[in-house]
């Protein structure tokens, strides 16, 4: 596996640059993601190549790796940093261990609403605040798409708090996951999205939280037949953009690039519609169960963690009373 990925890497960072059939050449810009290609992130990234090919064709070539193929998401931040891929569409988790300002979506419950979520992590004045130190961390955030609400599923039904109680759950790399996990009286077993299945498989872990989609993309719902709506997070995927590529842009292009990102936001918004109904019912087939629960005894477990993180991070301030105060007139 190790060897198929390094040498899909080499191919691709070989190709860096190739000759048009005009003998020109045409620089090849990566995008990575964790996803299917039916998945809405995928949507997102393909009408980014679109719209990115149809005004600069001839000088760029856009090319998607889906479903982790240049490698888990944290690694390719690395390949972010470094130049070698030029964006990613990755989890604001994933991002907490560069920049503890991504850890703001990780706050349980920061958001109730899903709607004054969606309108928030799409005001392009959030995305600037959040990539604040963007220059030092090597990316810049240059869209954001909704991942829903993430939600706990296990092997067994979680119907209370009490049921958490000394399992073992997946959750995402990042601090924050970790003292959620610990709040919740449970065991957080952080690993790469792509781990999660066989993990679950080899009983690893009891389960794991995400939303609905990962029950049929990643078929995580033919081991946990139990999902459980305790809306603990609502977490963003950014697209990321190299800096090491976008200083070598011109003004020109960088316009168009960032306005094939705000494409890519609006169609993956779109595509978002919808794909949570048609994932519930394939689920359903797959023999999951769907459990609504008292969401407030949840809440309340892990709301001392908001102080804690604020002191940890005051830095966090302002985009926290600005995303509360959203979630509040909703
Ligand atoms: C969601 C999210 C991904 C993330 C994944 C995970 O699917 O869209 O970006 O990587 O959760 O839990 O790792």
């Amino acid at each position: 596996m190790k060897k198929v990925l390094a040498s899909a890497l080499a191919v691709a960072v070989a190709s860096l640059v190739l000759t048009g059939c005009g003998g020109e050449e045409k620089q090849i810009v990566r995008i990575s993601h964790s996803q299917i290609d039916t998945h809405p992130d995928h949507l997102g990234a393909v009408a980014f190549k679109n719209y990115v090919e149809s005004k600069l064709g001839d000088k760029f070539e856009v090319s998607i790796y889906p479903n982790a193929t240049l490698g888990a998401n944290e690694k390719v931040l690395e390949l972010i940093k470094q130049g070698s891929v030029q964006y990613l569409v990755v989890s604001t988790a994933n991002l907490e261990s560069f920049d503890k300002m991504y850890s703001l979506f990780s706050i349980p419950y920061l958001f109730t609403s899903e709607e004054a979520y969606d309108k928030f992590i799409s005001d392009p004045a959030i995305l600037k605040q959040l990539g604040v130190n963007a220059s030092t961390d090597g990316f810049e955030p240059v869209a954001a798409f909704t991942a829903g609400t993430r939600n706990f599923y296990a092997k067994e039904p979680i119907k209370g708090v009490a049921d958490l109680q000394g399992k073992k759950f997946r959750v995402q790399a990042g601090p924050v996951n970790v003292a959620m996990m610990q709040a919740f009286g449970a065991a957080a077993t952080p690993m790469s999205f792509g781990e999660v299945y066989s993990a679950l498989q080899q009983s690893v872990i009891d389960g794991a939280e995400n939303n609905e989609l990962a029950l049929t993309d990643q078929k995580h719902g033919e081991i946990c037949k139990y999902f459980t709506y305790d809306m603990h997070q609502m977490c963003p995927d950014l697209l990321v953009a190299s800096n090491a590529f976008l200083s070598k842009l011109t003004p020109e292009e960088r316009k168009i690039f960032d306005e094939a990102a705000a494409e890519a936001q609006k169609v993956e918004f779109e595509a978002w519609k919808g794909s949570i109904d048609a994932a519930k019912k394939k689920a359903t087939e797959m023999g999951v169960q769907f459990i609504n629960v008292d969401v407030n005894e949840f809440r309340n477990k892990v709301l001392p963690l908001h102080e804690q993180i604020l002191n940890d991070t005051p830095a966090l301030k302002p985009l926290y009373d600005a995303a509360s105060a959203a979630n509040a007139s909703v």
